[in-house]
């Protein structure tokens, strides 16, 4: 009998998973990105259906796993370490992309306004569009707290249009309530 061995099975299974690395800002980042296009093709969907209210789940489920990967993007840039300097260009790169990304997704979100009007859940969007505003804020925050700071003035141009877009979005939703 060998229990030390049996034993140790377990911890042998375990250490593929606890020699993984923690997802870094980069990662974080991509799953924004990949949350942001599945919601953007859920909205394309609804409307290319005129409106269709069966799509209206697929959009609810997106948006609020859009939420919660920029909420732990959020704890995931609170958690690493400061960016170097070819760390920062690798996420300045990906932040251009995911922001227009978020851009194109607002832009369909606006448009797809008078069919949300007539499901009546427009005052569901401007409410789920500040949550996105306020949770974005954050996670742009606590990425260029971690960006040298000589570049957190670039880092801030990069991501300001985001705030541009969501105003025009609420703007547009504003008085559905
Ligand atoms: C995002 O999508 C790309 C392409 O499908 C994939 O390679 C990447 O792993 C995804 N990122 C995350 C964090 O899931
Ligand atoms: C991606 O986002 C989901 C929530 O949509 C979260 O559970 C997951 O931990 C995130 N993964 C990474 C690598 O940030
Ligand atoms: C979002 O959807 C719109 C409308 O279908 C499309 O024109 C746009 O290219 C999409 N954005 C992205 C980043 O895929
Ligand atoms: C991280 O960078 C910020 C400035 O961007 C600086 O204030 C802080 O001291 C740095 N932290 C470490 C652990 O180097």
């Amino acid at each position: 009998m060998r229990p030390h061995a049996l034993l140790l099975l377990p911890l042998a299974l375990l250490s593929p998973v606890l020699a993984t690395t923690p997802p870094t800002i980069l990662d974080a980042i991509s799953n924004i990105s990949n949350n942001t296009l599945s919601l953007n093709s859920s909205i394309t969907t609804f409307r290319s259906e005129s409106g269709n209210p069966l799509q209206l789940l697929p959009i609810v489920i997106h948006s609020s796993s859009l939420l919660a990967s920029i909420k732990s993007g959020t704890n995931t840039a609170k958690a690493s370490a400061n960016l170097t300097f070819d760390e920062t260009v690798a996420v300045a790169g990906a932040t251009q992309s995911l922001v227009s990304n978020v851009q194109s997704t607002l832009s369909n979100i606006i448009a797809a306004k008078p069919l949300f009007n007539r499901e009546l859940v427009s005052p569901v969007i401007y409410l789920d569009l500040e949550l996105d505003k306020q949770a974005t804020d954050q996670f742009s925050e606590a990425v260029i707290s971690k960006v040298p700071s000589a570049l957190q003035g670039l880092a801030q141009q990069i991501v300001a249009p985001v705030d541009t877009a969501f105003d025009a979005a609420l703007a547009a939703y504003k008085g559905q309530i």
